[in-house]
């Protein structure tokens, strides 16, 4: 098994390139299931997630190339076999983004439900509430979702949450629905924003997207595009908690500066300079790393996907600091492993207090999803001695070549072998 080798306590400095943004790639290879003839995705990041979806588009019947940054998603004519298998599906949960473009394009869709997942029971009722609106018959059969309409008719639908991935399932369905759909209460996200650039390129009249409501003109047929993948404001975000944390000066390559304002907001705060140089962006860290708290929020909201390594940097910064987490209600996974770094962290509910101290202490470490591994990389590079942090898999999924990444600004950290724990 694979595991990352930190020996800590050095600082940062050079340049890194940010990668293509996973949570926006994923909807966008889903979408090519919404016309026939050839797709080209560019700066599309070699994650296993992306591995998985293409697995998931061939099992569906689409031809993937995948030559990283660039991938080509074609439809040969033939059977379609509208169906995500649970085997696919609980690799990862986004897999449920391919039943909107299935029912919409097919007329029917059976995808395996997702089930539970470390951070939290994340549920699917909106997007099946979604879709019914819009005419759907939806059924729940031996594990599966199953979905059949000849047709889908455009709706108002109004989301009792905010919910990222069933925004976009609902965006891709009525894209070819008969008629006009508004939908309220959307997620904000920018990859959601992004989703609507892709289906304007195919064709329907998207207007709204990034915005809370969102209106659709369907179409009877979409057309195959080509789409440059916006960075990945997610993964720049860690590595300015890793220079905050770690201490020195990277100039991070395309980093998406706008998407990413929430945190920039408090990692100033935190005396970590963010500052825009050209296409780039320049992380610097000040003398002492401040506390600051955090509640996260659907965008424009700071968002969970960089809590647990905000935490990671506040566990050595001066003060105390409260993290309060409102999108999941179970993601605080990191901070045992933290604990056993030597960090003072109290948790209560979704609330977790974090006394600073000067140093963390290198330790073996394992973490159960994939920004919390994140957070484990970023504390080794603040302890002493050497951290390691195993069930690499996990980072695999959403960061592209961390290791060589942070290698390359200096750190000492390498990815090693061993024993399955
Ligand atoms: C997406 C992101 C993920 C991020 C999350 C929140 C992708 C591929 N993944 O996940 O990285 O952490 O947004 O920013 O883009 N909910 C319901 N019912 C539903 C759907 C969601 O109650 O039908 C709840 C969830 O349990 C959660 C909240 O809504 O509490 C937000 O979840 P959601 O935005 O759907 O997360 P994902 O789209 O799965």
């Amino acid at each position: 098994m694979d595991a990352i080798s930190i020996r800590g306590n050095r600082p940062l400095y050079g340049r890194i390139r940010v990668s293509g943004a996973k949570n926006a790639a994923l909807p966008i290879l889903c979408a090519t299931l919404l016309s026939d003839g050839e797709s080209v995705l560019g700066n599309v990041p070699n994650l296993r997630d992306i591995e998985t979806t293409a697995a998931l588009l061939r099992f569906l019947g689409r031809e993937v190339t995948l030559s990283y940054p660039e991938v080509r998603v074609h439809a040969p004519t033939g059977q379609v076999r509208p169906e995500a298998p649970y085997d696919l599906v609980r690799q990862m949960r986004a897999s449920v983004l391919v039943l909107g473009p299935l029912v919409a394009r097919y007329g029917r869709a059976r995808v395996s439900l997702p089930g539970g997942c470390a951070i939290g029971a994340r549920p699917v009722d909106q997007h099946l509430m979604g879709l019914e609106a819009l005419g759907a018959r939806i059924q729940v059969e031996h594990g599966y979702i199953v979905a059949e309409a000849p047709r889908l008719r455009g709706a108002e639908v109004v989301f009792d949450v905010q919910t990222v991935t069933g925004t976009e399932n609902l965006m891709m369905a009525a894209a070819l629905a008969k008629g006009r759909t508004t939908l309220v209460n959307c997620a904000c996200e920018p990859e959601v924003e992004e989703l609507g650039r892709v289906l304007n390129k195919m064709g329907a009249r998207v207007d709204g997207a990034g915005t809370t409501v969102i209106h659709i003109e369907g179409r009877d047929e979409l057309a195959p595009f080509e789409h440059s993948v916006i960075a990945d404001r997610i993964e720049a975000g860690t590595f300015m908690a890793a220079v905050g944390a770690a201490g020195g000066d990277v100039l991070l390559e395309h980093a998406p500066l706008e998407d990413l304002e929430p945190v920039v907001v408090k990692m100033r705060k935190a005396h970590v300079d963010v500052e825009r140089e050209g296409a780039h962006v320049r992380v610097r860290r000040g003398e002492v790393l401040a506390a600051v708290d955090v509640t996260t929020a659907p965008h424009p909201g700071f968002p969970t996907d960089m809590q647990a390594q905000f935490m990671a940097m506040m566990a050595t910064a001066r003060g105390r600091s409260v993290l309060t987490e409102t999108v999941f209600e179970n993601r605080f996974m990191h901070v045992p492993e933290l604990l056993r770094m030597g960090a003072r962290i109290e948790t209560h509910g979704n609330t977790a207090i974090v006394e600073g101290i000067p140093k963390l202490s290198g330790a073996n470490v394992m973490a159960t999803d994939l920004r919390a591994s994140a957070s484990l990389v970023i504390a080794g590079l603040v302890a002493e001695g050497e951290t390691v942090v195993h069930r690499v898999y996990h980072l695999d999924r959403g960061y592209e070549a961390i290791e060589k990444k942070l290698a390359g600004v200096g750190a000492d950290i390498k990815r090693i072998r061993v024993e399955a724990p």
